[in-house]
């Protein structure tokens, strides 16, 4: 498997060349970075859980309709998707504020926003990821205003659903960050949904207790960022009980026979 051409290599995950042409495999590592790669660190058996979230998160949205990349999932780290072209921006959707909203704005973390909010950010990593406008994507071309209500009218209904799902299995959702790109039929371009939707762009919080399930863990050193994500796959149904250790501990065994 490893004869593959790689096209990229990101912070968390790998996208090699795919079986047919418009498709490729996403592998998902267990490293994680957290301030623009300041801090690294690795997850394990991270990749595998994240992997199993987004196909089963990416699923759900293509049965209400939302276009997205996924194909299938292919084995315990990697997917097939259909290639896009990387729209360059980080849709973030916020229901409660937290991260930098809090500190930017100074609203105490935590606090129900009275509508949702969605921000845009510039994907540079050179430039820290800064916050943006539709005035800054319409002047420098990055997506057209077609494109750009697309995408807000995406990220609106994917909040109303997952909103929803997590609720329903005693889970806050936050807030979250999604990324789409363009697939070219003819001469037309369709926006769908890509990347990955996991722990690592989500806040997710116990609804009883309040317990953070997500990578603010590893952001803010409070530990226990495996049985974190684990919990989460298996409130998903994803993970049979007790059964969510034995499965990387298989992959970890894996590992060490290659
Ligand atoms: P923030 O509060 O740090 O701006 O993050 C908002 C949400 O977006 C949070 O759920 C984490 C996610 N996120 C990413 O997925 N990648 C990033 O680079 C950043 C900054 C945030």
């Amino acid at each position: 498997m490893n004869r593959r051409r790689q096209i990229y290599e990101g912070k968390a995950k790998i996208l090699y060349e795919g079986p047919e042409p418009g498709t490729l495999i996403q592998y998902f590592k267990d490293d994680a970075t957290a301030f623009n790669a300041q801090k690294k660190g690795t997850i394990n058996g991270k990749g595998v859980i994240n992997n199993r979230i987004s196909e089963h998160v990416f699923t759900l949205l293509g049965n209400i309709g939302i276009p997205t990349h996924f194909i299938k999932r292919l084995n315990m780290r990697e997917q097939l998707v259909r290639q896009v072209e990387i729209v360059p921006i980080e849709v973030v959707v916020r229901n409660v504020a937290a991260g930098s909203l809090s500190k930017r704005l100074g609203v105490e973390e935590g606090t129900q926003l009275s509508r949702t909010i969605l921000e845009y950010y510039y994907k540079d990593d050179a430039l820290g990821d800064p916050l943006i406008t539709d005035e800054h994507i319409a002047c420098f071309g990055w997506a057209s205003q077609e494109e750009m209500h697309d995408i807000a009218d995406m990220a609106i209904r994917i909040n109303d659903f997952m909103s929803g799902l997590f609720a329903a299995i005693g889970i806050r959702l936050v807030d979250f960050k999604l990324e789409f790109g363009r697939v070219w039929e003819n001469d037309f371009a369709r926006i769908i949904l890509a990347d990955e939707i996991s722990p690592d762009g989500c806040r997710l919080w116990d609804m009883a207790s309040g317990e953070k399930l997500d990578k603010d863990r590893f952001r803010r050193d409070l530990g226990g960022e495996v049985e974190a994500y684990q919990e989460v796959a298996r409130r998903l149904g994803l993970l049979p009980d007790g059964a969510d250790s034995a499965v990387l501990d298989l992959e970890t065994h894996r590992k060490k026979l290659r």
